[in-house]
């Protein structure tokens, strides 16, 4: 896993401004081991304005922010830009209600078919939307997480959702089917998470800096946080070693594969591809 250490490297803050959730986020710096700092939001500021106070409590790039809006990541430089989990946005609404159900390529690539909702381990899990559609499709989804900044991120993303669900049913049983652990993929795969596994399913982050504009602001934004997986072959090779019978990679759709084995088959999309491992001997 990534050490705190290591994370601290880029993030040295946690601000909030959100009274109302001071002890909440004290309790996120205290686990990442940052520091923690409040401060009054009360007067408006421009977004640039806003910025630069921020700016004047890091010597980093960005910092953690959690404001009326849940935990962020606040990128102060070189561009301002925030990001968090939000499982609730229109954005993810849109995609749940009119991004095609079952005959999005994702349902196809894990195998989802009327009736059959197979377990998946996202082992990749980031800003948890890939997780969070097929849990919407009617997967029980694993979401795996080894940066503990994107984990804490992830984290307040469900506390959220989870309020939100309080009055809405059917996000409830979404959420029910969605559970988070920490660490890296890697290790885990030799733990009992793996017992009830159907699929693995790996979305490494976009390798190669120059291609960066075809990846959306958020990835982008995350990349900031996470670096680039450099060890995405050891995971596929880790996933392919487990008993489970199928492993999915979601990759940009000109990109090589991330391994030499051969897919079994792959789903070409617009933008990405799913290159489809399947071991019929292990399932
Ligand atoms: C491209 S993002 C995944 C995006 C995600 N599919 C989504 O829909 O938001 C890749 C994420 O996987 C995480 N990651 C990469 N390798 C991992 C591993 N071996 N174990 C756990 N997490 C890993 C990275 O920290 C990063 O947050």
């Amino acid at each position: 896993m990534l050490e705190l250490s290591n994370m601290n490297e880029l993030i040295d803050t946690l601000i909030c401004t959100d009274k109302a959730n001071k002890v909440l986020a004290e309790s996120y710096a205290k686990a990442l081991s940052v520091p923690f700092c409040e401060i009054d939001s009360s007067s408006e500021f421009s977004s640039k304005a806003f910025a630069k106070i921020l700016s004047e409590k890091t010597s980093k790039d960005c910092v953690l922010l959690m404001d009326e809006g849940g935990l962020h990541l606040q990128i102060l430089h070189p561009s301002v830009f925030k990001i968090q989990v939000n499982f609730v946005s229109s954005q993810m609404e849109y995609r749940r209600t009119k991004g095609g159900g079952r005959n999005q390529l994702i349902a196809k690539a894990v195998g989802i078919k009327p009736n059959v909702f197979p377990v998946v381990i996202d082992a990749t899990a980031g800003l948890g939307k890939d997780a969070f559609m097929l849990a919407s499709l009617g997967c029980h989804v694993t979401m795996v997480e080894r940066n503990p900044c994107v984990r804490t991120l992830l984290e307040d993303g469900l506390r959220r959702a989870n309020k939100v669900a309080e009055k809405n049913s059917e996000l409830k049983i979404i959420l029910e089917r969605l559970k988070l652990v920490s660490g890296d993929a890697k290790e885990l795969f030799e733990s009992q998470l793996i017992e009830s596994a159907e699929v693995i399913y790996l979305d490494p982050m976009f390798p190669h800096p120059e291609k960066r504009a075809l990846v959306k602001k958020d990835m982008q934004m995350l990349q900031f946080l996470v670096g680039e997986d450099e060890d995405a072959e050891c995971l596929l090779e880790s996933a392919l070693s487990t008993k489970v019978g199928r492993v999915v990679v979601k990759r940009p759709r000109t990109d090589e594969a991330i391994a030499p084995e051969q897919a079994s088959y792959v789903l070409e999309g617009k933008r990405n591809r799913y290159d489809i491992y399947l071991h019929s001997s292990k399932s």
